[in-house]
């Protein structure tokens, strides 16, 4: 059992205020990624979580109590870096059991744990190595293990696999979601990165400038985004958005957008196009498509249904479900409907 909730927190360097006045309820057992741009607060508040980085003000429950004054090592945390820094001149056994041995754990039961956790994360056949003879992902899952052995009610990760190439990054985030089913532990994990978080999530929280922007699951995020931050953060390319007068904005995602040298019928978005570049990407392709009144948009087609050549004549459309209504401030207006934005919008069919 382990909820986190944060209480009216702040946090600031000297004048710097980095977090004001934030609430946040990490729920018990459940996988939250914290997600946002280089800056904007992660690690300030994953440290808060661990005790290494106090609140300027506020206060941080665990499972009801309050931990805003407790020292790190009295909560029942284990974090990973992003520089995961193990310990060269050590054996991949002594890694992982350099905690155990620190908590005066019995030898016995620190043998059954390195078993168990080094099997979790499938380097059992390689204890006695050192790290200098392993690959960046074997050293990276010492790092995991070194945390889990210690059976923490709260796992906090810190790009822990920013150090990864594209595709052993891939595999991990698929072995921590299963680690995590696992364990049934509160996992709580920063990234800057949106496949990421929209990969591993029960829950996203997603921050800028020390403010959370939106708080859900990756369905939420994806197809209610609360305002055009949300909505242009999460999706590649991110969402087309456009004017329609009068400070209301409206958005469409690339892949949402239909393209033929022919008007098809059942849409509520008409526009001329011309086709600048086409992107092969495997099963997706990708255009960029300038529209008659000078501006760019970006069309994602996930098969070969829409394809199209590079520079030639084409309708761009949209049916009214995949449109986006967002207000002067930014937040979001709804989608397919309000009646009145989707008739402005028809407005400027061509
Ligand atoms: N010790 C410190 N002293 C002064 N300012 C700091 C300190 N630590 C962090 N900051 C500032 O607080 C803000 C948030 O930093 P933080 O490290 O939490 O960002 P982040 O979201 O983790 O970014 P990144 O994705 O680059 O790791 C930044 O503007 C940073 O410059
Ligand atoms: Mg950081």
């Amino acid at each position: 059992m382990a909820e986190i909730v944060f209480e009216h927190v702040g946090k600031s360097f000297g004048d710097t205020k980095v977090i004001e006045n934030l609430n946040l309820t990490i729920e018990d057992g459940k996988f939250t990624v914290l997600v946002g741009s280089s800056g904007c607060g992660k690690t300030t508040l994953l440290r808060m979580i661990a005790g290494i980085g106090p609140a300027t003000y506020g206060r941080i429950l665990m499972d009801g109590k309050d931990i805003t004054h407790q020292p790190p090592e009295k909560r029942d945390i284990a974090m990973v870096f992003q520089n995961y820094a193990i310990y060269p001149t050590m054996s991949v056994r002594e890694n992982i059991e350099f905690g155990l041995k620190n908590k005066k754990v019995p030898k016995a039961e620190r043998d059954r744990r390195i078993a168990e956790y080094a099997e979790v994360v499938g380097m059992t056949p390689y204890l006695d190595r050192k790290p200098s003879d392993l690959s960046g992902g074997q050293r990276q899952r010492i790092a995991l293990a070194r945390a889990m052995v210690k059976k923490p009610s709260v796992f906090l990760m810190d790009e822990p696999l920013s150090n990864l190439d594209a595709k052993l990054r891939a595999a991990m985030r698929v072995e921590l979601i299963e680690l995590q089913r696992r364990l049934g532990t509160t996992f709580v994990y920063v990234t800057h990165d949106q496949i990421e978080a929209m990969s591993m999530a029960d829950t996203i929280v997603l921050m800028e400038k020390g403010e959370i922007q939106q708080i859900g699951s990756p369905e939420e995020i994806y197809h209610e985004p609360a305002n055009i931050f949300s909505a242009q953060f999460i999706g590649t390319p991110p969402m087309n958005i456009m004017e329609l007068g009068d400070g209301i904005r409206y958005g469409i995602r690339p892949e949402s957008l239909r393209m033929s040298p022919e008007r098809m019928e059942g849409m509520v978005m008409y526009r001329k196009g011309h086709v600048v570049t086409r992107e092969m990407l495997g099963a997706e392709l990708q255009y960029k498509v300038r529209l008659s009144d000078g501006s760019t948009i970006m069309v994602k087609s996930e098969n070969e249904r829409d394809d199209v050549e590079e520079d030639i004549d084409v309708w761009v459309m949209a049916p009214s479900r995949h449109i986006h209504f967002f207000g002067a401030d930014g937040k979001h207006l709804g989608h397919n409907g309000p009646q009145n934005l989707l008739d402005k919008l028809g407005g400027l069919n061509e």
